[in-house]
């Protein structure tokens, strides 16, 4: 499939079916990263008053830098995964302390935050800052390897190493920040793991695992 007929398309898609998102009127590092741990590991809709509460008590990185670990931690009650917290107000110190509070601007510099790994210093980049970097989660694995019918094990080096190029070849200079958060919503909302909805996708056409029926054993990834 041509690249820039699939970024446009999914940036297409995107605009006109995306959800509503609290995290997605911002461009401020702080609430982008907020929002991308709240969501690591939790639902969007379990995730957004959690979202909301914290940018409301702990509006900049200084307030969270600031704050005592039990207040953190009973603003967090109920999303479990605690070390989430914990690490997330870790980090806000780091800032806070060693970045004169200023999260750093490039996918790069993200990176050399303790705290910060590939898919969160991407989002950050690309959200706030428009930088052209391909953000890889559980959707993007998917969508990827339906797209282009790629059987590697999405769990191995080789895997990872081959979608994160395919990802970093397909991601437009103009609106990389649509078309990272326009593949995680395809992902989330069309070409879901269980009965995606070919049949509403603009990529029916060209889609290598809607043509040969393979949308249920792809992404491949190896059993543990
Ligand atoms: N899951 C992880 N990041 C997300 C985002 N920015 N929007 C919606 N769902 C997400």
């Amino acid at each position: 499939m041509n690249k820039h007929f699939f970024a446009s398309k999914l940036i297409e898609w995107y605009l006109r079916h995306k959800r509503d998102l609290p995290w997605r009127h911002t461009r401020n590092p702080y609430l982008i990263w907020l929002s991308e741990i709240i969501l690591q590991q939790t639902r969007v809709k379990q995730g957004m008053p959690y979202y909301l509460a914290f940018a409301e008590k702990f509006p900049t990185v200084q307030d969270l830098a600031q704050a005592d670990e039990r207040e953190v931690l009973r603003l967090w009650q109920g999303l479990g995964y605690y070390a989430r917290a914990r690490n997330m107000h870790k980090t806000a110190k780091i800032v806070h302390e060693q970045h004169q509070g200023t999260f750093p601007e490039t996918y790069s510099n993200l990176l050399t935050l303790k705290g910060i790994g590939p898919y969160t210093a991407a989002a950050i980049a690309s959200f706030a800052f428009q930088e052209q970097v391909a953000v890889l989660d559980g959707n993007v694995f998917r969508v990827l390897s339906r797209l282009f019918g790629i059987d590697t094990d999405i769990s191995s080096n080789e895997g990872k190493k081959q979608f994160t190029k395919l990802a970093n070849e397909l991601i437009p200079a103009e609106n990389p920040d649509l078309f990272n958060q326009g593949i995680m919503e395809f992902g989330a909302l069309l070409c879901t793991p269980v009965s995606p909805q070919c049949m509403f996708c603009p990529f029916n056409n060209e889609c290598i695992a809607n043509l040969t029926g393979r949308q249920e054993v792809l992404p491949v990834k190896a059993k543990k």
